[in-house]
């Protein structure tokens, strides 16, 4: 059997939970490792249901700290990564590049070099497995897909420091023969996902009847993803993808963000039993995002037609397994909202 110590990065964060999850519960053979600091945007109530899973252990560190990432991986020979644990916030790594540049950089070094040194160039049957963003290649005009052979072309401090991170990681499988797969994926959402990225702040401000923030004109263009689609799809890669190889993930599903709110102010009417037309009276229009990119689209034919993979459900039963999630775990939302995030809203938005 393959890959039996599997360290999962960022596991406690959006994304990371789901994979978390889905490994933990579809292969009892594989022990999961999960690394995380547990800053603003992780959270261990998203894995509450399988904490006690004899397959699981959680373990609080901070990548950016080489000489702990070092003793984790002397100590537990992790012989697959799947490294999530990042700054993930445009906004955030707008107002503090450093941060973004000590976690999604350095600490991508850290665990490169902590894989390397722990196995002495031996790398049969071991993967570093990279999980990062379809923002590394820029913008789009109106027309126009990135593929996976689209140059780099990062604009915020956010996706430059992703892009410094692919490419360390594409030199150490070309320089040291580390094995490696890097995917690029699109917009995520879904269910834990934390309430400064577009989808679940306005399920929150529309819940709470706040303004709905849309930046500058509104007509900036997204391919949006459920997240558990692309857990599905890092499952695959891990398991199907081909050393050395970069696979782009994406939901074949863009929309302008003002047409997506809108969407989201319909369902969200609905499932608060609100007339028709409530919640797209709290859209605003406000200052726009500096740098903002104006469109990102995928072509995920790649995936498809190798591993076959494709999104299992529509936008729209999506987005509203997402309302119903957000509805129904209220106490999630309120103990993520409260404290700093209050902080970070106000010096945000007003
Ligand atoms: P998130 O912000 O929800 O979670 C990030 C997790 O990383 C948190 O649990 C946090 O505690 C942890 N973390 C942050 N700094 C750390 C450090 N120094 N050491 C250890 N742990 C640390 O992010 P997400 O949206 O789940 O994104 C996960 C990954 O997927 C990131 O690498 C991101 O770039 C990438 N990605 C995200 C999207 C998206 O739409 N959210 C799309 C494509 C790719
Ligand atoms: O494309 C993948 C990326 O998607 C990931 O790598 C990032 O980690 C993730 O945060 C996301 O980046 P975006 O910047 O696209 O996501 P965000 O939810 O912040 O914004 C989506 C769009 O909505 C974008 O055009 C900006 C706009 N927006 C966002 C916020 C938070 C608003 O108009 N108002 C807002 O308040």
């Amino acid at each position: 059997m393959r890959n039996k110590n599997i360290l999962i990065t960022g596991g406690a964060g959006f994304i990371g939970s789901h994979v978390v999850r889905l490994f933990v519960e579809k292969y009892p053979e594989y022990h999961i490792f999960n690394l995380d600091a547990l800053t603003y945007a992780g959270n261990l109530e998203n894995l509450k249901d399988i904490e006690n899973h004899k397959n699981y252990t959680f373990i609080k560190a901070d990548i950016t700290h080489e000489d702990v990432i070092n003793d984790l991986f002397i100590k537990y020979k992790f012989d697959s990564v799947i490294h999530l644990a990042a700054e993930s916030h445009v906004d955030r790594s707008i107002k503090d590049p450093l941060a973004f540049v000590k976690t999604n950089v350095i600490g991508t070094m850290n665990l490169l070099n902590a894989f390397k040194n722990c196995w002495n160039n031996d790398f049969s049957n071991k993967l570093f497995y990279h999980v990062s963003t379809d923002e590394v290649y820029g913008t789009l005009g109106e027309t126009g897909l990135f593929t996976e052979t689209t140059s780099y072309d990062p604009n915020s401090p956010y996706s430059a420091s992703k892009a410094s991170s692919d490419h360390f990681v594409r030199a150490y499988g070309e320089t040291y023969n580390m094995p490696y797969v890097i995917t690029n994926c699109s917009n995520n959402y879904g269910q834990n996902q934390f309430p400064e990225k577009l989808i679940p702040l306005f399920i929150n401000n529309i819940i709470n009847n706040k303004p709905l923030p849309v930046y500058g004109d509104g007509n900036y263009t997204r391919d949006w993803l459920y997240v558990i689609d692309h857990a599905i799809a890092i499952d695959l890669v891990f398991h199907k993808g081909k050393n050395h190889d970069t696979y782009n993930i994406g939901g074949f599903n863009e929309w302008k963000n003002i047409d997506l709110v809108k969407l989201l102010c319909k369902q969200m009417d609905i499932e608060l039993n609100r007339e028709e037309g409530t919640s797209e009276k709290l859209i605003t229009y406000v200052k726009d995002r500096p740098g903002h990119d104006l469109r990102y689209a995928i072509d995920a034919s790649k995936i498809k037609n190798e591993l076959g993979w494709e999104p299992s459900v529509t936008f729209e039963q999506g987005l509203e397994k997402t309302i119903k999630w957000f509805l129904n775990n209220e106490n999630w939302l309120n103990n993520v909202t409260s404290g700093q995030y209050k902080s970070y809203y106000e010096k945000q938005y007003n």
